[in-house]
């Protein structure tokens, strides 16, 4: 859903875009900022990280997440997720994943290069995910 830009989202998108900034993306040369929000307002950013073996590259949303839940934080509002892409960068499935398990429903803004908005809940880009509640026989 396309949208227009509140002020606080708009800090969320400047955090992710100073932290796309950042990016190690070395063989890729493709940058991602993400910056996730925790619901006490703390704001978590990363970019991603890329390694010479390829496959150990880290993405910019799982480092965030990873980041804010090793500072103690365990409930997220959002996340904003920029690359230097023409479209609206939507966060990999194995990111979609990881969010949803330890970030749970938040919302995930996208902005593309021309600097419209986009914000979809997890839940609607990651439906029927497998959790620890289906692990677990119905315990979370
Ligand atoms: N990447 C992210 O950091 N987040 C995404 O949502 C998509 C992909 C990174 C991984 C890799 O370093 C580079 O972008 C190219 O795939």
């Amino acid at each position: 859903m396309l949208k227009q830009m509140t002020t606080s989202e708009s800090a969320l998108i400047t955090a992710a875009r100073e932290a796309r900034n950042k990016s190690k993306a070395k063989f890729s040369h493709f940058r991602v900022g993400a910056a996730l929000e925790a619901r006490n307002g703390d704001i978590y950013s990363a970019f991603n990280v890329e390694s010479s073996s390829y496959g150990l590259s880290m993405c910019a949303e799982r480092i965030a997440v990873w980041k804010a839940i090793t500072a103690g934080e365990s409930e997220f509002s959002r996340i904003a997720i920029v690359s230097d892409a023409e479209d609206f960068c939507t966060p990999c499935g194995a990111c979609r994943q990881v969010l949803y398990e330890l970030a749970g429903d938040i919302r995930v803004y996208m902005t593309d290069s021309k600097g419209n908005l986009k914000a979809e809940m997890l839940s609607s880009l990651l439906p029927d995910a497998f959790t620890s509640k289906t692990l677990l026989n119905g315990r979370d």
